[in-house]
């Protein structure tokens, strides 16, 4: 479906890394030679599936985003806008900026600088019939427990029923641009969220351990050497 049509990337970037603790935005660390939002914009700007790149930055980044691209050469990724207070509202922000006539858009986090190209390939591949969106999802390895305010036990959730979820996101565009406008859209950590509140369906695909997020400095370390192994 995906080969047929216009399919455009929204890189979210503008949230502050409180967790990483840097004296700047996450988005604008350092990893390898590049500010870390090089890295993901790079991957889509390779995939030949995807037209054009919006880029959502803190607001007053928007230039640094801008010499980023140019420096490394990322020709689809035109657009660099604020983005707002909430994820919610980066991805609004972004997705008003795609073209009309997309009919797909990608959602991916900055935070997650790493992406195969054979996982865009399977999440633009998902899109079986009926599904408004397609995630990448993996499953856990570890027991999960439910625990109360004092952290004591209060379930045990049945793993094989449970998948981790990552970037890139892949939406019918009409279905993602309503889901975005809804004024009670809420807070969720992802689009698929804003979608399933929507009534849309989201079918997941097999997602990929190199595509994990950055939440701390060891995460960040953990991912750099993933990278030079790459
Ligand atoms: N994001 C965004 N706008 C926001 C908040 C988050 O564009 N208002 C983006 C982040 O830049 C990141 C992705 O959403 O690429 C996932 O968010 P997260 O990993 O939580 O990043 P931060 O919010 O920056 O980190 P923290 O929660 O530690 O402050
Ligand atoms: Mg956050």
């Amino acid at each position: 479906m995906a080969d047929a049509v216009a399919v455009w990337a929204v890189v979210v970037a503008a949230g502050s890394g409180e967790r990483l603790g840097a004296d700047h935005p996450k988005a604008f660390v350092r990893f390898g030679d590049n500010p870390l939002i090089a890295a993901s914009v790079a991957a889509l700007d390779d995939h030949p599936a995807i037209e054009g790149i919006v880029l959502v930055v803190p607001a007053g980044w928007e230039e640094r985003a801008t010499f980023m691209v140019d420096d490394i050469g990322a020709g689809k990724a035109s657009i660099a806008i604020p983005g707002g207070a909430t994820r919610s509202d980066s991805v609004a922000a972004g997705v008003a900026e795609v073209p009309a006539d997309a009919a797909i858009i990608l959602v991916h986090d900055a935070a997650r600088p790493l992406i195969p190209a054979d996982l865009i390939d399977r999440v633009l591949g998902g899109f079986a019939d009926g599904a408004d969106g397609v995630i990448p999802a993996l499953p856990i390895d570890d027991t999960v427990k439910r625990v109360d305010a004092a952290g004591r036990v209060v379930d045990t959730l049945d793993r094989s029923e449970l998948r981790t979820v990552q970037t890139p996101q892949a939406f019918l565009a009409d279905v993602l641009r309503r889901a975005v406008a809804a004024p009670d859209r809420g807070t969720g950590t992802d689009c698929a969220s804003l979608v399933e509140r929507a009534g849309g369906t989201v079918a997941t695909v097999l997602g990929d351990p190199r595509a994990m997020k950055i939440t701390t400095r060891a995460d960040l370390e953990r991912a750099e050497e993933l990278h030079r192994a790459d």
